[in-house]
């Protein structure tokens, strides 16, 4: 069974409540790494809990959702090996997978309503990395990120 990780702050609070809802209908099963209300809070936190929980294996990917999906995607991509995407619509989440390998799909709960998150996740579950010349491109960029670190 797939297994992955959701993070969001105050702001996606509501949305990974009900896009958690919709991939447990779907057979996946979702490991919450928080927030857990509406309180204020900071999404860095949570950003850093899904990319630990990938790297450490616990889960193969993770979504993360904040108010627009830049900060908590930003927090994501420091982490290496992560490839965090923020999209609102569902062209990009799906060649993400294809081209990038991404392992983290971020949105905006401000940017995007119910239905087109799902259409988002379901693309960007549903499609795969494609290999071959993306490959060495997506090796190109952990040597930098190996370099820069
Ligand atoms: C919180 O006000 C907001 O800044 C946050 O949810 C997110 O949009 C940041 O990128």
């Amino acid at each position: 069974m797939r297994r992955i990780a959701f993070g969001c702050d105050h702001v996606g609070f509501i949305l990974k409540e009900e896009i958690m809802a919709h991939l447990n209908a779907r057979g996946v099963e979702v490991v919450d790494k928080g927030t857990w209300s509406q309180e204020r809070t900071d999404y860095p936190h949570y950003a850093s809990a899904v990319a630990q929980a990938i790297i450490n294996g616990e889960v193969e990917s993770g979504i993360l959702i904040c108010g627009t999906g830049v900060g908590i995607s930003i927090t994501a991509n420091k982490f290496p090996g992560i490839r965090a995407v923020v999209c609102s619509e569902p062209y990009s989440a799906q060649l993400s997978r294809q081209h990038n390998n991404t392992n983290v799909l971020a949105f905006g709960s401000r940017v995007v309503g119910l239905e087109l998150a799902k259409m988002i996740v379901d693309a960007w579950l549903d499609a795969a990395f494609e290999g071959g010349r993306h490959q060495t491109r997506v090796e190109a960029i952990a040597a930098i990120e190996r370099e820069k670190n």
